[in-house]
């Protein structure tokens, strides 16, 4: 699952345009663009389990709808924190400071995506968008909060992370 979380950035243009519609957010800036996503050096994620039955879901809504259901991360309009963080224990072992981090963005997320969309929740291609724009600003906000020793400084990067922190849901381009 922190693989759909840190690898899906770029593929949700769609959702983004109904969550950012009219806000300051809605205007990128163009350092953005030429910020790359290494400048948190991204996770070591442990291999395997890749067997799920969500692998083969074309759709991005319904991959991610998929494996919200299977790791039941959300349970009765909350996230299940210990469902969470059973998952990243295993996930992310290979770098376990990441976990504390993953945990606090999804819940972080959960609650502003809601918010956002004001309990009225949108399907695309028959799938709801929400762990979408979850797994969206889960990404951004791991980001955002990147462990010191793992970021790179400079001025595309630490701007991109300033516009990031004020605009946690936005489709974040993937330059290399
Ligand atoms: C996820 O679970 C809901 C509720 O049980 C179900 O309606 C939906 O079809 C499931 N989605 C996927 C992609 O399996």
């Amino acid at each position: 699952m922190a693989r759909h979380f840190i690898l899906c950035i770029g593929y949700l243009l769609a959702s983004m345009v109904y969550v950012l519609a009219q806000n300051e957010c809605s205007k990128i800036p163009p350092e953005l663009e030429k910020a790359s996503k290494d400048c948190c050096q991204p996770p070591k994620l442990k291999e395997g389990n890749a067997q799920n039955k969500c692998a083969k879901i074309d759709n991005i809504f319904c991959l991610l709808e998929c494996v919200f259901n299977e790791t039941q991360i959300i349970q009765n309009g909350q996230v299940n924190t210990a469902n969470l963080k059973a998952r990243f224990d295993v996930e992310l072992q290979p770098d376990p400071e990441y976990i504390p981090i993953a945990m606090n963005a999804v819940q972080t997320c959960y609650t502003f995506v809601t918010q956002k969309m004001k309990n009225k929740d949108e399907k695309v291609g028959g799938c709801s968008v929400l762990p979408s724009l979850v797994s969206e600003c889960t990404d951004t906000q791991i980001f955002v909060n990147c462990p010191a020793n793992k970021w790179k400084s400079n001025q595309l990067c630490d701007s991109a992370k300033a516009y990031l922190k004020k605009c946690p849901v936005l489709n974040f381009p993937m330059n290399n």
